[in-house]
């Protein structure tokens, strides 16, 4: 299995993306948030995504190197389009307007619509807890991606809709960016790539039935991902509802429905100027308390510690910068492949 250093494979990635026709500036950023989501543990967001993203830039989906327009605006307020750039740009973008403008007014939202897919959500809310903010990020695709089944239904009809909060924490920020389905539509992929099963309880097959095979969420017909939360999915659902309707229905990109269009990310990020309420201390002071006061929790049978939201991705970003990125062989020949047919040799 190769692995990888980061800047190796910001390194590839970057590349990559300047044969798809991404500006130098363009490239650097897409290749930073792909090689940030591999080396925080979700690769299911990283290199992975690279084939995906050069069929939909050579089928004219993805527009490298539009600019990102302002459609109406506010001193606290924005709704943006993409012009249907990679969605770690417009991301990007978004956030720095959104961090901005939360410093002038106290608070910002910024919605955003005709973007393409923006890979992992919490790099956004996580620059935003940098910059002092507390964040709430949404997406969903568009109104396409019907992947994950509603309570009590047998087939797809929402995306996996992801929602991510962060604001900043004692060391590292405390980060929640999960998605209201049971698993991200990427960690099946990797799965199906590796030729491994799903944990039961993810899936179900194009009859409704429960299913451990990959595979089934990529035949004709497909099968779907469940909502998350096991016995108690009508909460997943729930969220997921909300999701959309605070990406799609918002930003006027539009909600989960039958008819074809194009798959993107909509997106909303909701910002909060933490010193316009206390200061920075004493929220970090409450944040530590609370911290302390979990963890002291003595670990249930079968664990040996209680983490924060946000731990599992900061533990295994300092890991796999010092050890490198083990990248499946599924994954690594896709890559490969996807690079030399775009003219770029990559080694190591
Ligand atoms: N752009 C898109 O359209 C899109 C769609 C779906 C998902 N995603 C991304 O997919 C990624 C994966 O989502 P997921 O739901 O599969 O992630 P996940 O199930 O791994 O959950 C991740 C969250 O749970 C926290 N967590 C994990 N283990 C923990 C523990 N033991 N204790 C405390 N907290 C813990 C993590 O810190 C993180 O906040 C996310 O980054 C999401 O933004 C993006």
């Amino acid at each position: 299995m190769p692995v990888l250093s980061y800047d190796t494979l910001r390194s590839h990635l970057s590349r990559v993306l300047l044969a798809l026709g991404c500006p130098a500036d363009e490239a650097d950023v897409i290749a930073d948030a792909l090689a940030s989501a591999n080396v925080a543990g979700h690769d299911s967001h990283g290199l992975i995504r690279i084939e995906q993203y050069a069929r939909m830039v050579q089928s004219g989906e993805i527009e490298p190197g539009t600019p990102t327009t302002i459609v109406r605006e506010t001193p606290a307020t924005a709704l943006l389009d993409g012009g249907w750039n990679f969605g770690q740009v417009v991301a990007k973008r978004a956030i720095e307007m959104g961090i901005e403008k939360a410093r002038a007014c106290g608070v910002s939202t910024i919605s955003v619509k005709n973007s393409n897919h923006l890979g992992r959500l919490g790099e956004y809310t996580v620059m935003a807890a940098r910059a002092g903010m507390m964040c709430v990020a949404t997406v969903n695709n568009h109104g396409r991606g019907n992947l994950v089944a509603p309570f009590g239904g047998s087939d797809g009809r929402l995306a996996t809709n992801p929602i991510s909060f962060a604001c900043p924490g004692p060391e590292r920020p405390v980060l929640v960016d999960i998605t209201t389905s049971v698993v991200a539509e990427g960690k099946v992929r990797v799965l199906r790539n590796a030729g491994k099963s799903a944990p039961e309880g993810w899936l179900i097959d194009n009859q409704g039935h429960p299913s451990t095979d990959p595979a089934d969420l990529y035949t004709d017909p497909r099968g779907a991902i469940l909502p998350f939360g096991g016995a108690v999915a009508h909460k997943g659902f729930a969220l997921s509802i909300m999701v959309d309707i605070m990406s799609g229905a918002l930003s006027g990109a539009g909600c989960s429905y039958s008819g074809t269009c194009r798959l993107g990310n909509a997106m909303y990020f909701n910002l909060t100027d933490i010193e316009k309420f206390v200061p920075r201390d004493e929220f970090l002071e409450w944040v530590t308390t609370l911290k302390n006061h979990v963890q002291a929790s003595p670990p249930a049978p079968g664990f040996s510690e209680i983490l924060m939201p946000g731990e599992p991705e900061f533990r295994t970003e300092e890991r796999r910068r010092r050890d490198g990125i083990e990248v499946d062989e599924g994954t690594w020949g896709q890559f490969l492949e996807c690079a030399r047919s775009l003219g770029v040799e990559l080694s190591g």
